[in-house]
């Protein structure tokens, strides 16, 4: 691989990408060689992650549980504190179980390299997140991708090929990570129950958003053969991800999930301030939705999630206007292909509880002056 070739041509296309440091987060701002920017693109969508009225119950955590777990789970790593946070999200999920993972990513890799083998097959929304395109990778399953939320696609392709498989599931993100739309799970759970298949849903932009689980919003409950992935790490302030199905799934996620069982525990005192968020989020949730309501008035993207894709197309111009957004104020980073279909850079936007109705205002007047 040349790697020198690939940066330079990555410049040229406008793909290149940078980090930016940050010096100081505190609810919705961050600060940035000195000069405070109003954070518009963070999953922190409850603004739990850096409200310093937290501290004393953070702190608490701190005195009580250490700084690390010291090995995976299966050998030293497990604490009260992971059993006690797992109880606490299969009630929010509305399963009978769950199971902590480091983070999201692995959890699906986790998932997906388990349940699903050779003979085996996955269909997936064509726009799963990476890391659901990674664990279908990995499983070595067939894998079949259909149309963005199209359920008659999807129903076509099964319908022709569910038969010629052993295991099958459905794989979606509930909430779309970079479009903020929200997946058919209504459809989707009757035709996971039709063809026996289990249906894998992805709540990492769900959870604390549209309500506990994006399977709330459309008044559903999970079934023996749903499994609910959710993050720690986006609305709920922390670090981490779990994993909520039937006791039986747990058991051989246990046993068979190379990502559980190969990996450190995620820290104690992360679990414990994960579980001092919880008590928080409802109020918050609250006020989250009517940011997204007034943002959705201002800008005429009409929404129901935190997420507001600006879509913008080219990748130089979405740098551009991401870039003059930075000089009045607002983080907003520019979102390019890969990580998003070509000819589809956008800014993604997103709302949080901490956003004043000023700030909303503010950038929705921004935007419509540079576009
Ligand atoms: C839809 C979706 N799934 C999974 C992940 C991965 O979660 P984590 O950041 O905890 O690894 C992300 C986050 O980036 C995501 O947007």
């Amino acid at each position: 691989m040349n790697i020198s070739k690939i940066i330079k041509t990555l410049k040229e296309k406008n793909l290149y990408r940078q980090l930016k440091t940050i010096e100081k987060a505190e609810g919705v701002y961050v600060y940035i060689d000195g000069k405070r920017y109003i954070n518009f693109s963070s999953n922190d969508y409850l603004t739990l992650a850096f409200d310093t009225k937290l501290n004393v119950n953070h702190q608490k955590c701190l005195e009580n549980w250490p700084a690390g777990s010291g090995a995976a789970r299966l050998v030293t790593g497990n604490f009260s504190i992971h059993e006690e946070l797992e109880k606490k999200l299969a009630k929010i999920k509305k399963t009978e179980t769950a199971l902590l993972f480091s983070c999201g990513y692995m959890a699906n890799l986790g998932i997906l390299s388990s349940i699903l083998g050779e003979k085996d097959a996955i269909f997936s929304d064509e726009l799963n997140h990476a890391s659901l395109i990674d664990g279908c990778r990995l499983s070595r399953a067939k894998v079949f991708i259909y149309k963005h939320k199209d359920t008659n696609h999807l129903k076509e392709l099964l319908k022709k090929n569910r038969s010629k498989f052993e295991t099958v599931a459905i794989v979606t993100d509930s909430v779309f990570s970079m479009d903020g739309d929200i997946a058919p799970l209504d459809k989707l759970l009757k035709l996971a129950e039709d063809y026996n298949t289990y249906l894998i849903i992805d709540d990492a932009h769900a959870t604390g958003v549209i309500g506990n689980s994006s399977l709330d919003f459309f008044k559903e409950k999970p079934t023996e053969k749903t499994i609910i992935m959710g993050t720690l790490g986006k609305a709920l302030g922390t670090f981490g991800a779990f994993v909520a199905s039937t006791k039986e799934i747990k058991e051989f996620l246990i046993n068979r999930a190379r990502t559980f069982i190969f990996t450190t525990a995620i820290p104690p005192h992360i679990a414990c301030m994960t579980l001092e968020n919880l008590k928080e989020i409802q109020p918050r949730m609250a006020r989250l939705r009517r940011n997204i309501n007034l943002f959705s008035k201002l800008t005429g993207i009409k929404r129901q999630t935190a997420i507001f894709p600006l879509i913008i197309g080219d990748s130089g111009k979405a740098l551009e206007i991401s870039e003059k957004l930075f000089e009045r104020g607002f983080i907003i980073p520019a979102i390019r292909p890969p990580t998003v279909p070509e000819g589809t850079a956008r800014l993604r936007i997103t709302i949080a509880t901490g956003h004043s109705e000023e700030e909303l205002e503010k950038l929705a007047e921004a935007i419509k002056s540079l576009i």
